[in-house]
């Protein structure tokens, strides 16, 4: 399949192209953090430009589009909304239509922050109600996606996994901290489903060969608190559960207001794949086995990095 991915220098991008690239032709888009994937072709593109979109995949004339790039610092679209539409909203409805004007399939991704967070398992048929502005950005874009290509696949989704130099994820900052001993104070009263990026990019390529059109849940088969996936990964990865202490959000004084719980039901997308999503215990063995089998590594490589030790035993 000939894939045409935005961000590929973002946590998903990456990971994807680097998973993807033995089986598929990929051409990947970045921005401000060059990357030089090997076997991928990699670009410059403002996905906020229509017209560069649109020549990009007329150029590039892909089977599938998979669009991560986007504005994802929560504080950051609170701080700056105009930049926060460009990017998550006006960029999705450059790149739905321009996939369709290719001919392609369009990977979309959405978000599970779009809901209050006033109930728990939240379904696709659910009716969104955003609370701050990276949320009412994704949910227009939602909409304008639809508009736009309506044979899309929209993913709502939350993942952890191995980033790299530029991009941290969740799960780094939680093994970095406690691997440098550093303590943490964990939510105990934030909840969600989080999958393995890695599980996250198989589903999304099963259902793209098979799920009718519309939203899809793409989420951890568990719903936990933020408190207690990080006591789950310490315990995996044999650091000390002692550092991590339980933390309320509301003493957190953040810009933008935050659901409290964003789990997401994944009943539809696993009927389709024929198989439950992976629970915490599964993506945190996986996420482990990554590391053994080089995967930060790799994906350091990308930005000229020296290889990192592959694992730090202790
Ligand atoms: N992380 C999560 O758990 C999570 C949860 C729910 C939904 N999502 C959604 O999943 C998608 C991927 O998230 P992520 O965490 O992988 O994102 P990320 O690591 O923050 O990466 C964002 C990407 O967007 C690119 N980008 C920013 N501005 C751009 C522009 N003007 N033109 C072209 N590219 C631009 C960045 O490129 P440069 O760095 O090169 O500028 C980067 O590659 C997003 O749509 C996000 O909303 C993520």
């Amino acid at each position: 399949v000939k894939i045409a991915l935005t961000g590929i220098s973002g946590l998903l991008g990456l990971n994807a192209a680097v998973a993807l690239r033995q089986r598929h032709s990929i051409a990947g888009a970045f921005f401000d953090h060059a990357v030089d994937v090997e076997g991928v072709a990699c670009e410059r593109l403002d996905v906020g430009d229509r017209d560069a979109v649109a020549s990009w995949l007329d150029r590039v004339r892909p089977d599938l589009v998979l669009h991560t790039a986007g504005l994802t610092d929560v504080e950051g679209c609170e701080a700056n909304p105009q930049l926060a539409a460009r990017l998550n909203t006006a960029a999705a409805a450059h790149v739905a239509a321009a996939a369709r004007e290719a001919g392609a399939q369009l990977l979309h991704m959405s978000t599970d922050h779009l809901f209050d967070g006033h109930a728990a398992a939240y379904r696709e048929d659910q009716t969104p109600s955003p609370i701050n502005v990276y949320a009412a950005t994704k949910l227009d874009a939602e909409g304008a996606v639809l508009d736009a290509h309506p044979e899309a696949l929209l993913i709502r989704t939350n993942f952890y996994g191995w980033g790299h130099p530029r991009r941290r994820s969740f799960s780094d900052w939680i093994v970095g901290s406690l691997r440098s001993r550093t303590p943490l104070r964990m939510f105990h009263d934030v909840y969600f489903t989080p999958i393995l990026v890695n599980d996250l990019i198989d589903v999304m390529l099963d259902l793209a060969r098979t799920a009718p059109p519309g939203i899809y849940n793409v989420a951890g088969g568990e719903r936990l608190s933020k408190y207690d996936f990080a006591m789950k990964l310490a315990e995996r990865f044999d650091l000390d559960t002692s550092l991590i202490t339980s933390a309320s959000v509301d003493t957190f004084a953040f810009r933008a207001r935050r659901p409290r719980d964003m789990s997401l039901d994944t009943t539809k997308a696993a009927a389709i794949v024929g198989r439950p999503m992976p629970g915490v215990t599964e993506g945190l063995q996986r996420l482990r086995q990554l590391e053994g089998d080089g995967l930060p590594a790799a994906l350091a490589a990308a930005f000229g990095q020296p290889a990192a030790p592959r694992r730090d035993d202790h």
